[in-house]
């Protein structure tokens, strides 16, 4: 049935979430237990707020999660999407993750709605700089300025460019496929609601319920993602 739904459609746009990395080694943030914001609030660590209050937790935590990107790698799920992009199945990833591991993986009309861990830039004079930066624990830039991850922070708006790209990305989608999201965050989480307004079919594959779950035509809760892409793609009619 979901074979059919893929092979059926003619522009399919998949958005990620930190479910899509969760197998890749990586923590998401709202899983019972082991999500990030389990043990941080967002609003105090994940903020432009805390880069000028709290500098050194800022630094430390985002240490931290640059470092756990450089200790991981893409998984499996990853590497169908980029196949299936370079067969034409997929036209697209909108994704909130910072993670890189779409683009690593060989995925190229990636859409990086919440910006990336793989770069800091200095607040001061913008200078973009590796985030090796942060791995040695150089947390300012040559001008004197903070460097910070070149992420969107709670209290930021979305890249304004990538944003409308994933507006039109979802406008075109007659496939909407949503992996490990929990559709929580504003306004990364519109664009299953723009899909489905422009007539998309909406699947949602992650562990937990969404709020979006009864807007969806199938969704699937209680199965690794990763498992899911390589049943799909077993049963695909081989190119
Ligand atoms: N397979 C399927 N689903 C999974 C898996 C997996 N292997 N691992 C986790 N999930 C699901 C969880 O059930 C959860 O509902 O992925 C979802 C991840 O949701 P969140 O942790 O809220 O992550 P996300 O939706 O990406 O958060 C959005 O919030 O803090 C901000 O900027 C941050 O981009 C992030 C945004």
């Amino acid at each position: 049935m979901l074979v059919d739904l893929l092979e059926k459609s003619n522009y399919i746009v998949v958005y990620t979430g930190a479910g899509m990395s969760t197998e890749s080694g990586l923590p998401d943030f709202r899983s019972a237990n082991t999500g990030l914001w389990e043990k941080e609030d967002p609003t105090q660590i994940a903020s432009t707020e805390a880069l000028n209050r709290d500098v050194e937790k800022f630094f430390q935590f985002y240490r931290e999660r640059v470092i756990g990107v450089k200790d991981c790698k893409p998984h499996n799920g990853h590497d169908i999407l980029a196949k299936w992009e370079k067969d034409g199945l997929i036209q697209s990833i909108i994704t909130q993750n910072v993670d890189g591991f779409h683009s690593e993986a060989g995925s190229e009309n990636v859409m990086e709605l919440h910006g990336t861990l793989q770069k800091v830039h200095c607040e001061t004079c913008k200078k973009e700089y590796g985030s090796e930066m942060y791995e040695s624990e150089t947390f300012y830039c040559g001008c004197g300025g903070k460097l910070r991850p070149s992420i969107v922070l709670f209290g930021e708006g979305l890249p304004e460019e990538t944003f409308m790209k994933a507006v039109e990305e979802s406008e075109k989608a007659d496939l909407f496929i949503v992996l490990g999201s929990s559709l929580t965050v504003t306004p990364a989480n519109q664009f299953p609601l723009i899909a489905k307004e422009n007539g998309a079919k909406l699947l949602i594959v992650n562990m937990d319920p969404t709020h979006f779950d009864d807007l969806a035509d199938v969704v699937i809760n209680d199965q690794k993602i990763g498992e899911v892409l390589a049943e799909i793609d077993r049963h695909l009619v081989k190119k």
